[in-house]
């Protein structure tokens, strides 16, 4: 039997599509809990960036209804999916979704409220332009939203993964230092372990940095069952990071 090649940075074609509808399945549960971690008002304007399917573009949009929301995806299959599964609200102009690279994005400077990015900033060129790149479109009081399903290559499994896709699952720490490299002033990081209830909260300026640990209570909790089976290790943590600039 032919083997597919799932290539999850660029998702295009029959197998393309295949892998979005997999990649919603697989990332709603860190999806749904980082969402608890995101302030959304009705008139936020928001991006997100490697939109995929256009599923948290949904999610988001139906917090931020008052204003236009934006997708941006290098992949042509993810924009027309994007599309498609935003249709009222892109035919009544309150989505837009376009094509394009996180390094040079076709928006103003300071466009946003919230720019989000699910899943996506493994696959990213050069890392620190990138960010640069997203807190130039960034709003001076705006924050920018990282969503990962692990801290690190936490396991055997991710090891295999970046191998076969080239991407690289960035720990906390590298992710802070790329964040500040880039001119962000103030990095929260949210962890939770998949295995139990608690949520680290570690607040990080340039001069300053605090942690707390309180209990989670996502209500997606179900979702977690499977997450917990031994075939994760306790290192696996979820993370979201948001930062200022
Ligand atoms: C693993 S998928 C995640 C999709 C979606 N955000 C989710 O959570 O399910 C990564 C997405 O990021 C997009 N992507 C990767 N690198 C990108 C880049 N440099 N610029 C824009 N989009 C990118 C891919 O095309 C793909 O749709």
């Amino acid at each position: 039997m032919e083997n597919t090649f799932y290539d999850y940075g660029k998702p295009e074609g029959v197998d393309g599509e295949k892998l979005l509808d997999l990649m919603d399945e697989g990332h709603t549960p860190v999806s749904l809990w980082a969402l608890t971690n995101l302030d959304v008002n009705e008139n936020d304007e928001i991006l997100d960036i490697g939109c995929g399917s256009g599923l948290n573009l949904k999610r988001l949009h139906e917090k931020s209804s008052k204003a236009p929301s934006f997708g941006i995806d290098h992949s042509t299959t993810s924009v027309r999916k994007s599309i498609l599964m935003n249709r009222k609200d892109v035919d009544e102009g309150n989505i837009v979704v376009e094509e394009g690279n996180v390094l040079d994005m076709p928006f103003e400077d300071e466009q946003f409220n919230i720019i989000t990015a699910f899943e996506t900033v493994y696959f990213w060129p050069q890392i620190v332009n990138s960010f640069k790149e997203v807190k130039r479109v960034l709003k001076k009081d705006g924050v920018f939203f990282l969503v990962f399903e692990t801290n690190g290559c936490a396991n055997e499994g991710y090891e295999k993964i970046a191998n076969e896709q080239g991407c690289i699952f960035y720990n906390e720490n590298q992710l802070k230092d790329f964040l500040f490299e880039a001119g962000y002033e103030k990095v929260t990081i949210y962890l939770r372990n998949r295995k139990d209830n608690k949520k680290v909260i570690r607040k990080i300026t340039s001069v300053d940095c605090t942690q707390e640990i309180v209990e989670d209570n996502f209500e997606g909790d179900n979702y977690l069952d499977e997450l917990k089976s031994e075939k994760y290790t306790p290192s696996s943590e979820w993370m979201c990071i948001l930062a200022q600039k």
